[in-house]
């Protein structure tokens, strides 16, 4: 049964004829794929956005598709894209929801509503359909995005509005002899990229207890890493990573290199307990090699090039900019007027900076800049130095004066 309509963007059936079906080959959106077509009636499209999923093949999500009966079945590498104007910003933004989650599911989405928005009017769909539950934060990423671009396209989210549970939608694919798959990691819900795997649901919702080491894909507990760490060198410009270990590299695949080294090193393994947006508070496990790799490397050469005003209001930013993502604002002109800030925050950050991986840690031992505004003369306490030691005290003087005067005065 469907829950009433709330909100003017959904749609009952009858009222919409061709739906896009943002399909990832996963349980959820493939009973969507037949559901629909019985529920609905309609014609259904699939998109499928290769983000950089490990362990996914899209020839046969696109098979899966037209056998299920897709009109069409889009699969499109949208890698370097993601890499070039999505990651790249969460870069220069530091980007982390409450210092820990690099929003690699979070970023993700305002891309994926850009080409379903984008087919939506080529193929003539009039409504989008996905499998987000109406309990977590992709439901507002993907409808807000979504109508945010076309406020005519309806959105069909069943597992949310019919509330089809696991064991419905298990039920429903044995009556209709729709294969699905089985495995180790079906208990969790999953969604992964080149900047991120999320784990969610679960053992994993009992906060109290350690997660089970065999979730992890991408990186080695580590208590299992490497006893010798490996250092490694980065070379940005203007706030982006260029070049890892001295070969330039398009930042897709830096980064896929970088999950490789670094997910070896136990780098980038998180445990939180997050504030959803819908208000809940949940329990996820994220693990991100490169992300928290370059982050840290990104932060220390943007402290060392920027000036002390500029790191003191820099952050400020930063968390807005997180939050926005996280919430699922990508499109609203908030975004716009940060990203110009984070652009020209960032115009300095260029040079290198060598980081030491080590069973779990990301630490930056060194960093280089022409920009750099550390000088070695002024920091010196060396012979030959050249600050001017003199100016000190009166300038502690001035500087403690409001200071010296609030503690003076007598409570009366
Ligand atoms: N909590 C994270 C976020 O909101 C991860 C969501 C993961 N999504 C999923 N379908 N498993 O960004």
């Amino acid at each position: 049964m469907k829950k009433p309509k709330t909100a003017t963007y959904e749609a009952d059936p009858g009222e919409v004829s061709k739906v896009l079906l943002l399909f990832s080959g996963g349980l959820d959106t493939t009973i969507l794929m037949k559901w629909i077509q019985d529920m609905y009636k309609t014609d259904v499209i699939t998109l499928t956005l290769d983000l950089g999923q490990p362990g996914i093949d899209l020839k046969e999500v696109k098979q899966k598709a037209l056998k299920l009966g897709a009109l069409k079945a889009y699969v499109i590498d949208a890698k370097k894209e993601f890499a070039e104007h999505y990651i790249s910003k969460a870069i220069k933004a530091n980007a982390l929801y409450q210092g820990q989650y690099p929003l690699s599911t979070a970023i993700g989405r305002p891309l994926i509503c850009k080409y379903a928005a984008e087919i939506a009017e080529k193929e003539g769909c009039d409504a989008i359909a996905h499998g987000s539950t109406g309990k977590g934060n992709d439901q507002v990423r993907l409808d807000a995005g979504i109508i945010t671009l076309n406020p005519k396209l309806k959105v069909i989210a069943p597992v949310r509005d019919y509330d089809l549970t696991r064991d419905v939608e298990i039920d429903f694919a044995k009556k209709h002899n729709i294969p699905i798959a089985h495995h180790k990691m079906s208990q969790y819900s999953t969604d992964e990229n080149i900047w991120g795997r999320s784990i969610e649901c679960g053992i994993l919702e009992d906060p109290s207890k350690e997660p089970p080491k065999d979730i992890y894909l991408m990186s080695i507990p580590p208590e299992f890493a490497p006893d010798k760490p490996e250092t490694i060198t980065l070379e940005f410009e203007k706030g982006i990573p260029i070049a890892l270990d001295n070969m330039k590299m398009e930042l897709n695949k830096l980064i896929e290199k970088l999950n490789l080294i670094a997910g070896k090193h136990g780098i980038g393994m998180v445990d939180m307990v997050e504030d959803r947006i819908v208000g809940l508070k949940s329990r996820e496990i994220y693990e991100c090699p490169a992300a928290i790799t370059i982050l840290t490397a990104h932060k220390d050469l943007e402290k060392f090039t920027c000036t002390i005003h500029q790191n003191s209001l820099k952050p400020v930013m930063d968390q807005k900019w997180s939050e926005m993502a996280y919430y699922g604002l990508w499109y609203d002109p908030l975004m716009g007027s940060l990203n110009a800030f984070i652009d020209k925050a960032n115009e300095k950050v260029t040079g290198m900076v060598k980081v030491k991986l080590f069973k779990g840690t990301a630490t930056t031992i060194g960093r280089s800049s022409p920009y750099g505004l550390y000088d070695h003369k002024l920091a010196s306490y060396t012979k030959g130095q050249t600050f001017n030691q003199a100016a000190s005290t009166g300038f502690i003087e001035l500087w403690s004066l409001q200071t010296k005067m609030a503690n003076q005065i007598k409570e009366g």
